[in-house]
Order: structure tokens, then sequence, then C-alpha cells
């Protein structure tokens, strides 16, 4: 079955949506199909906790704060010109999602309440509680739920891009360049594959904590545009810095696992080891408000030293329905397990959290493949170098969707013709797979990466990580071209992808910088 429209939208969290709205309002006789697999709202931003860092007021904040704050925070791999434009439209993205119903939290005197987070120097976080990307998310689908030139296919999973590759075959030689023309795709309920034709693509696939063992980022969170762009040949840059969130909660029984904000800590929480002891002055002047790479480091050391699974979050020092007030939700999921934040340190440890790299896109979120764009977690934009200052992604995702629409406005081609589009060939023979094999492989990706690929690495470790990742890929390949195509089989391909890309970039990184930190590079 071919679907047809001027615009295909893959991914329906904040940078999806964001751009789909847009798109829909300078556009309105063009036709946007937006796809996500699974449900429409589930997505790393609807658990976005901390909130927007935005510099809204010139007279207590500045622009040239949070430019080297996040300079600084990315070990000075950032693009410094994408730091600026990006920290300079803040205020109008964020308006604008004012405009769209987001409700940001205000103050007794009628102002925002700004947080504060690892590495800023100011408070500059704009939050909904400790729920703000639940709250962008219900807003923007409320928005694009009443646009009538949108369509939605939720339980729609890209399988693969289809550029000229899948057009004219062999013909096509591999370094001529390359143009999208939409995506194969499964309809997961339905279990067929469709082929969704667009004129212009963006990719906004999210980010792919699920390839670690311990991580915040929900069961979608795959690595699926990292595996598309990779075979579709875009270019890719960063993968090997992995961001670990310092303070998921410990809850071995849970995955993922459960957020304790970093705006926690911008409310005066003091991290503890297993002994009870304060030990971040031992590792930065900043304590614990230090970018969140530095701290994580400094947790796994401690954890280490001790022999212990674990540290602590004391919050027991600080006014009680202050913190409930911010942290409802925090709160409640500690009630939850018993542990009382009046009188009990909160159990946390490091989780794998955010990728910095990906997809390389210029200023206008093009890709290096035609008519293809990308914007949010899939990409690498120049903005968090090494290590993402927090509470920048939201605000890079709402920036690089728009700078696409208003490229696609300068230059959209009514003229663009596009070439015969052959359907997907079910080249699947076997219909008996058992499913516990993908399981056990997820398992195992997820294993390799935890042991050999986190926040400690080396040599030795990477080159384990892939002798192993390449036996799983030969397994998966074999599954793929012959087992009946499901979203765990695809996911696993993305995912063994993605944990290889993070290894082959690490293995050639070689110096500690932010998220990557290897012991054979100590000087
Ligand atoms: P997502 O929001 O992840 O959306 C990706 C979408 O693509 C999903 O709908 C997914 O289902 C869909 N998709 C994926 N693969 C496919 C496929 N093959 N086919 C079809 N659809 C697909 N950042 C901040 O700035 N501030 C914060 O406070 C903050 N807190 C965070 C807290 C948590 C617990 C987590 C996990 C992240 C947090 N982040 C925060 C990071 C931020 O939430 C993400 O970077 C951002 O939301 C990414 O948005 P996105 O639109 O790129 O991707
Ligand atoms: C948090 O609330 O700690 C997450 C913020 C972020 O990842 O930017």
């Amino acid at each position: 079955m071919k679907i047809k429209s001027d615009f295909l939208v893959i991914g329906s969290g904040i940078a999806g949506l964001s751009f789909a709205l847009k798109a829909a309002n300078h556009f309105p006789d063009k036709t946007i199909n937006i796809i996500t697999k699974g449900n429409k709202d589930e997505s790393n931003t609807k658990y976005a906790q901390g909130g927007i860092a935005t510099v809204y007021d010139l007279t207590t904040d500045s622009y040239e704060a949070h430019i080297k704050d996040t300079l600084i925070a990315g070990d000075y791999l950032n693009d410094p010109e994408v730091v600026e434009m990006v920290i300079k439209q803040a205020k109008e993205r964020l308006d604008e999602l004012l405009a769209w119903g987001v409700d940001f939290d205000k103050n007794e005197q009628g102002r925002f309440d700004l947080g504060k987070e690892g590495g800023h120097s100011k408070n500059r976080i704009f939050h909904h509680k400790d729920i703000t990307g639940f709250e962008i998310e219900r807003s923007l689908l409320n928005k694009v739920k009443n646009h009538p030139n949108i369509h939605f296919y939720d339980y729609h999973f890209a399988i693969d891009l289809i550029t000229e590759h899948q057009v004219f075959g062999d013909l096509i030689s591999l370094d001529s360049d390359k143009t999208v023309f939409g995506a194969y795709v499964l309809d997961e309920k339905n279990k067929t594959v469709k082929t969704f034709i667009a004129k212009y693509t963006l990719l906004a696939t999210g980010g792919s904590g699920q390839v670690y063992e311990t991580t915040t980022n929900p069961f979608v969170a795959t690595g699926d545009g990292i595996g598309m762009a990779y075979r579709a040949k875009a270019k890719l840059a960063d993968m090997e810095f992995i961001q670990f969130h310092p303070t998921a909660l410990y809850n071995p029984d849970e995955s993922p696992a459960f957020l304790i904000s970093e705006a926690v800590r911008g409310f005066g929480a003091i991290l503890r080891n297993d002994k009870g002891e304060r030990f971040m002055q031992k590792y930065d002047n900043r304590l614990e408000l230090a970018p969140r790479d530095i701290v994580a480091r400094a947790i796994d050391t401690e954890m280490k030293l001790q022999g212990s699974k674990n540290v602590y979050l004391d919050v027991t020092h600080i006014d009680y329905d202050g913190f409930v007030k911010h942290f409802p939700n925090i709160t409640k999921k500690c009630e939850s397990l018993n542990i009382d934040i009046r009188k009990d340190y909160i159990p946390v440890a490091p989780a794998a959290h955010y990728m910095m790299g990906g997809i390389v896109v210029d200023k206008n979120a093009r890709s290096s493949i035609k008519h293809l764009y990308a914007s949010g977690e899939v990409t690498r934009t120049g903005l968090h170098g090494a290590n993402r200052l927090a509470s920048n992604s939201l605000l890079e995702a709402l920036v690089f969707s728009h700078n696409a629409v208003k490229d696609l406005v300068k230059h959209y081609d009514e003229n663009y013709k596009l070439p015969a589009i052959p359907e997907w060939i079910d080249t699947s023979t076997d219909r008996t797979m058992e499913k516990i094999l993908i399981t056990h492989d997820r398992n195992e990706v997820k294993t390799i990466m935890s042991n050999y690929v986190g926040i400690v690495r080396s040599n030795e470790r990477l080159l384990r990580a892939l002798r192993r990742l390449y036996v799983l890929y030969q397994d998966n390949k074999r599954l793929y071209d012959h087992a009946e195509i499901t979203t765990d089989l695809l996911e696993l391909r993305n995912l063994i992808t993605t944990a290889y890309l993070i290894v082959e970039f690490s293995r050639k990184r070689k110096e500690n910088k932010g998220g990557f930190y290897s012991l054979d590079n100590i000087k």
C-alpha cells in the first residue's frame, strides 16, 4: 500500500510534533503524515522532568552566561555559532510553547519560577512541576489533533528510509549523492509493510538509551533513527559521547529507571556515599551542581571505592512543603517505595540518559541526504559538544524543527517530481521464529554495553564489546533475512547497529572529553 504526502514526519516527541504543527501552519494546502511506533505520546519527551533552559529576562540573566555554561559543559567541543544561535532563539521558542498552551510554573509574585540544574550559573529552567515533558507532549498533541492537514499513524514503525538505493538498486554508485523519498513502515497492528512516500522527510526518532541495561529512557528509545540513517549512508558524528544521568532512582526491579531530576540538586539536595559522607568536594568545586559527566564519574568512583551499588541523595534538610510543591511526582514515587524523604536518603545510581551524537545536521536541520531533515535527540547539531548541559535538549529540538520549517518555506519546490517508488518486498520464509531468541539478544546487547562501554571504558573493554556485538549482528541478520518482520526484531537490529557505532566511535577517540572516558587515555 502506498501512502503519499508532501511531508513525512517520523516520531511524535517534541521535535516531530513541533515541526508538524509549524509545517501545517506555513503550508495550509500541503499534507503532513506523522508516523510513530507505539502510543502517540510515548517518547523521551514525555518523561522530561527538569524543564527547558531559557534566558528570558536580560536584566537577571544573559545570553553570554548561558553560552559559557553550555560550552563548559560540552568540554568546548561544541560549535560556538550553533550554541549562540540556539540560545538567542530560546525566548521566541518558549513564547511559542506558551501560546500552544504549555503551562509553566509561576511563583507567588506571578513571575516564572525558574529552576537550577548542574552546570548552570543561573536559575533559568522553565518547568511544569517535575513533569515538564508530560505537559509539553500533552499540549502539542492537543494542537496537532485539531489540524485538518496533519494525519497521524500511531503503531507504525519506520523500518528504513527510501533512497535511490531502493529505487534504482545497483545502478547507484556508493558515493553518489542520496535523496530520501519516504520510508518503508510496518503497520504494527495489521502486520503489513506500507510505503510512505513524501517529498520531504523529517527524522525525529529520539534517543537510544535502551542499548544500556540501566537507562532513564523508555522502551521506544532504541536508536531506530540512527540505524536507518546509517543504512541510508547519512553522515553521523560524536556517537562515543553518552550522557549518564548521575541520579536515577536505584530500584533494581524497575526498568526504565525512574529519574530523580537534577533540579532536586539545584534545590539543595546533597550526594552522600554508602557511609553517609558527602563526597563531591573531593571531585569538583561546583559540588553537586558540576556538569553531569563529572558528577556521574564521581559517583561511579565512590561506588567502586565503597563496593556499593548506589549512593544517596539527601533532601532531609530541605523545607518539605516547598519540595513537595516543586517535585510532587518524585515525592509520590519515593512514598510508593516507603522512602520518607523527611528522614530517609534517596538511593540513586547513574543511568544512561542522553546521546550527544547522531545524524549530522546543519543549522537548518538538513542532513547529508537531500530532502532529509532531522531534529531532536537523533541529531548531532553541534550544540552539546562532548556533554549536554542540562535542559538544553528540549530547546534544541524546538529550534531545529523551527529552522527546518523556515528552510522549507524558502526552498519548497512545487515542481519537484518523485520517481516511481517500488513497494516493499517481503522476503521472509520463516514464520516460526521463537520470540525468546530476540529477548535474549536484546538483553545481551544491554549487558555488553553496560559492562564494556559505560562511564569508564578501555581499549580492551571496547574490543570485547566489538567482538560480541559482531556475533549478535550476524545472528540478527540471519533472522532479518528470513523471519517475519516484527517490532522486536527491527528494534534489535537498530540496537545492535547503534551499539556498534558507539563502540567504533569510542575506539577512535584518543582523548577523554565529556561523555567519553577511557582508562587508556589518562595521561
Ligand atoms: P522523543 O521525544 O524521544 O520522540 C521520539 C519519537 O520517535 C517517539 O514518539 C518514538 O516512539 C518515535 N520513534 C522512534 N523510533 C521510531 C520508528 N522506528 N518508527 C516510528 N516512530 C519512531 N531534556 C531537557 O531539555 N530537559 C529535561 O528536563 C529533560 N529531562 C529528561 C528526563 C528523562 C527521564 C529523559 C529520558 C530525558 C530527558 N531529557 C530532558 C531529554 C529530552 O527529553 C529528549 O532529548 C527530548 O525529549 C527528545 O525529543 P525528540 O522529539 O527528539 O525524541
Ligand atoms: C533532569 O531533570 O535531571 C533531566 C534534565 C535533562 O536531562 O536535561
